[in-house]
């Protein structure tokens, strides 16, 4: 079985594409499909994926889901639960609830306590955070396993606390831990000893092809033009900005404020949001409001490798035979 886990019995996935129906995001595809050909082999890896809102981190992860074939847990930041202890990572392991049973006794009880299965309160972060590991390394016993954590900053503290604490020792237990962090200053969470990638904006011809393809060919050159200053290489921005008016082009101000409204909402509201319903009210209000700061666009996104290598056990406790 183990040997299994350590990618003999999965070498027909080796050397598996993601296939991307984003636009612009094959290098960041191809750098996670390398860390997921790697855990086919029994290396395990992290990685924190940044970025502003809208900037396409969960639609890399939900590609990567989609893709990889491999057993894959999931859990989301949500800011109403942010302040319940241990419900990210209770979303996250529910489907392996099962596989507590086989961690030793301490951190069974440290888990099962975080989880309101037992009234024993077992109140010590350390354990946690070990059985975290353990219970990873686990799941990943018969295959190698995803895990996609997004929204990060949402997540609860001693969640967030245990996962990161988990990835920073991961070792050769075939598991890849994808994170997604919203890159805000007035949220900004810390993420040391994991490797990074921030995502850049799109490029210029990336973001051209996202409005032509996702908004219709009917956008005027003019129209397209000012979407993608505008949009900045953000693709929520570009798919929802409203369509300028070109006969009230002065600026205003307004869907700069638009769009800045939209990039705060949190993700569940932005998605449960149509387009045509935003583009609805965006038509009532007086157009323009060109902010005609254009940034430069680049697609390089960056990755950030820490310098302090976290410890790891070249094997989870579980990894025997
Ligand atoms: N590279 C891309 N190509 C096409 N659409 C994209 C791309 N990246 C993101 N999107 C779309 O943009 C919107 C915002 O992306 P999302 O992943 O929710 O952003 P974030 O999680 O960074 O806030 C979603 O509708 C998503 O499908
Ligand atoms: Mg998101």
């Amino acid at each position: 079985m183990r040997a299994c886990a350590r990618g003999l019995c999965e070498r027909k996935d080796q050397g598996r594409r993601i296939v991307s129906v984003l636009i612009g995001r094959d290098p960041e595809h191809r750098l996670i499909e390398n860390l997921l050909n790697d855990a086919r082999n029994g290396a395990s890896a992290a990685l924190v994926i940044r970025g502003e809102a809208g900037i396409g981190k969960t639609a890399v992860l939900e590609q990567v889901g989609r893709e990889s074939g491999m057993t894959t847990l999931r859990t989301t930041g949500v800011e109403s639960e942010h302040d319940l202890p241990f419900a990210g990572l209770e979303q996250l392991f529910r489907p392996v609830h099962n596989l507590v049973e086989h961690l030793p006794h301490p951190q069974a009880a440290a888990l099962r306590s975080a989880f309101g299965l037992s009234s024993n309160r077992v109140e010590d972060r350390l354990l946690v955070g070990l059985a975290t590991l353990s219970l990873l390394a686990e799941a990943a016993d018969d295959a190698p396993l995803l895990c996609l954590v997004d929204d990060l900053q949402w997540l609860d503290g001693p969640s967030a606390q245990a996962l990161l604490f988990a990835a920073r020792r991961l070792g050769a237990e075939g598991v890849v831990m994808l994170f997604a962090v919203r890159d805000d200053p007035a949220d900004w969470l810390e993420t040391p000893g994991v490797p990074q990638l921030t995502l850049a904006p799109l490029a210029e011809s990336a973001a051209r092809k996202v409005l032509t393809t996702r908004r219709g060919a009917a956008l005027s050159q003019a129209a397209q033009q000012q979407l993608l200053q505008e949009a900045m290489g953000n693709p929520l921005a570009l798919l929802e900005l409203p369509v300028p008016d070109a006969a009230n082009a002065p600026a205003t101000g307004i869907e700069a404020a638009f769009r800045a409204r939209v990039l705060r909402l949190p993700d569940e509201t932005r998605r449960a949001r149509s387009t045509s319903r935003l583009r609805r009210s965006s038509r009532r209000s007086s157009p323009a409001g060109r902010s005609g700061h254009s940034r430069k666009l680049t697609s390089s996104s960056r990755i950030f490798r820490p310098r302090a290598t976290p410890t790891s056990s070249s094997s989870g406790p579980f990894s025997g035979s």
